[in-house]
């Protein structure tokens, strides 16, 4: 049985590709846990800064396996395993881009909604089409997209199910770049490496601190943001970065 998850290094990034091609990559239970199995171990690995998920060209995730979901209970769904895999997926430290061809739709939709960038083609659709199977997002689609479309377009698109194009979709701020099929896997590459080049611990605790916009009072916030920037002055990098500016020469950063 072929792999439903390919693993693909280069350098200092990480590429998982989602491979169901025969159900359009359909998250199913069992590679959803891998993929949050997988996430967990490249945390841990240092040499890893940045992660890509993806698809193929004609779909990255069309949603939840429906064949599987249409088995599910109640119980089921309301199983430590099911939810914890989507909260380790959310609890991944470093940045992680998805780079979406086709469908992007239901958990589909919801994942590349996990990510923090997202690079696009121009034949990809993002939507939340659970309501037509008499379900609701469950992976955290009412949330994310309303936080990122605000709440007129999250209502129309979770309330229709219709989905919405590439270029919507970066009218909307969903996502960072739109580029043609062929140049999707460079340029999704080409944004992982420039993130990976920078320092490591900054860029996590940049990310961390900006994902509690959504989480924290401003108060509070500003207050997490300040121990973070605190905190990068016990960095070899911080003083490599400054050094290296100071004797105009590019840093050379470790991630200590
Ligand atoms: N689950 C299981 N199988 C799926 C699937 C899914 N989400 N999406 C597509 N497939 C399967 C189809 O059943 C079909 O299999 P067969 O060849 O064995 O019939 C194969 O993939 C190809 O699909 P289509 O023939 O339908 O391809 P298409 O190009 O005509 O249409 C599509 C593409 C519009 C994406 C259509 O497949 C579709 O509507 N898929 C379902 C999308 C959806 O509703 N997603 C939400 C799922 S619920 C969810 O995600 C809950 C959550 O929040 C976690």
């Amino acid at each position: 049985m072929a792999e439903s998850l390919i693993i693909e290094r280069v350098n200092h990034v990480v590429r998982l590709r989602l491979n169901r091609p025969t159900v359009l990559n359909a998250l199913n239970f069992r590679l959803v846990r891998r993929l949050a199995k997988t996430l967990e171990e490249l945390d841990q690995d240092d040499e890893v800064r940045v992660v890509i998920i993806t698809g193929n060209k004609k779909s990255f995730a069309a949603g939840a396996d429906i064949r599987e979901m249409a088995e599910a209970t109640t119980a089921d769904l309301m199983a430590e395993r099911y939810l914890s895999s989507w909260l380790r997926i959310r609890q991944f430290s470093k940045p992680l881009i998805a780079a979406v061809s086709g469908f992007a739709l239901g958990g589909g939709c919801e994942l590349a909604l996990c990510c923090d960038l997202i690079v696009a083609t121009e034949t990809a659709r993002f939507g939340q089409p659970e309501i037509l199977l008499g379900i609701m997002p469950g992976a955290g689609g009412t949330q994310r997209l309303t936080r990122t479309l605000g709440k007129t377009k999250a209502m129309e698109l979770i309330l229709t199910g219709k989905s919405i194009s590439a270029k919507e979709a970066f009218d909307y701020g969903l996502v960072n770049r739109v580029v043609s099929i062929d140049e999707l896997e460079t340029a999704s590459l080409a944004l992982a490496e420039e993130i990976a080049a920078k320092p490591p611990l900054a860029v996590r605790l940049a990310k961390q601190s900006i994902l509690k916009a959504f989480d924290l009072s401003l108060e509070e916030a500003l207050h997490f943001e300040q121990n973070n920037f605190a905190l990068l002055f016990s960095t070899e990098d911080q003083r490599e970065g400054m050094k290296a500016f100071i004797e105009k020469r590019k840093p050379h950063f470790k991630g200590k």
